[in-house]
């Protein structure tokens, strides 16, 4: 579908389940801005994509100094494609990463008006003013859900350390790059919604859990927990020095994984 397109709810597939209005940010004030974080994150796929044939007029913003013209009622994504600058949904393409596209990774951040924002999610308007590169040593920021108790063996810890360690804490990031039907973690993968932790404030959650319900294991996944690299290696470097002593694990990546099942 090429131009620009809305997105529109199937009244025979829409469950009324709230998701939309809930979960997912709906950046619309004066009508979809083509966003689509409806339309990805939709756990029923009751949203339906369309052309969107209303005028557009011409407002003006200013881009890293310049000021430009581009169409309104569009994101600041769009804005900024509009200008050639380029988005990769995978690391390495493009100029800005924009995984998930739903607003929960915060890896497609750039700064509007001297604050960083989402440009996947926010709507563009007259008079902004972005830079579209970070200051240097900027806090990265993440949703995350949790901390919670979490047994060993569920999804975010390899089945190989099982054995003495049965509860470890866990938190799930928000966004995703591959938008599975099957996601059995929608609440948590399409949330564009909470309010996002820095680094910092996560490990110290997380770490409060892990002394309160006495365990050595903390684990993180999502969502998929990889996309906002500043932030997870941040996270890391801090949860390291506040547990010393306990393990970390990401998803399903963890120490050597033997030859055969024990
Ligand atoms: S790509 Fe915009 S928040 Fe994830």
């Amino acid at each position: 579908m090429t131009g620009w397109v809305r997105s529109l709810r199937d009244r025979k597939l829409c469950r009324e389940c709230g998701f939309c209005q809930n979960v997912i940010v709906c950046p619309a004030t004066d009508g979809c801005v083509g966003c689509l974080a409806c339309y990805r994150g939709c756990p029923h796929q009751a949203r339906r994509l369309t052309v969107d044939e209303d005028k557009r007029e011409k407002i003006t913003i200013t881009v890293d100094g310049t000021p430009i013209q581009v169409h309104e009622r569009i994101t600041v994504k769009k804005a900024l494609e509009s200008i050639g600058i380029t988005f990769g949904k995978y690391a390495g393409n493009g100029k800005i990463f924009s995984p998930c596209e739903v607003g929960g990774c915060y890896s497609c951040s750039v700064i509007v008006n001297g604050e960083a924002k989402r440009t996947c999610i926010i709507p563009i308007k007259e008079g902004i003013e972005i830079q579209t590169t970070l200051p240097e040593g900027s806090t990265p920021l993440r949703i995350i859900h949790g901390p919670e108790a979490h047994m060993v063996g569920g999804k975010a810890t390899p089945w190989w350390l099982k054995g003495d360690h049965y509860v470890e804490v866990a938190i799930w990031a928000a966004g995703c790059c591959y938008t599975c039907p099957q996601c059995q973690n929608y609440h948590v993968t399409y949330d564009g919604r909470s309010k996002p932790l820095s680094p910092e404030e996560a490990a110290k959650l997380v770490t409060s859990c892990r002394r309160r319900y006495d365990v050595d294991r903390m684990a993180i996944s999502g969502g998929e927990p990889t996309l906002n690299r500043k932030w997870l290696i941040q996270y890391f470097k801090e949860l390291g020095r506040l547990n010393a002593r306990a393990q970390t694990s990401i998803g399903h990546i963890g120490p050597t994984r033997p030859k055969t099942r024990s």
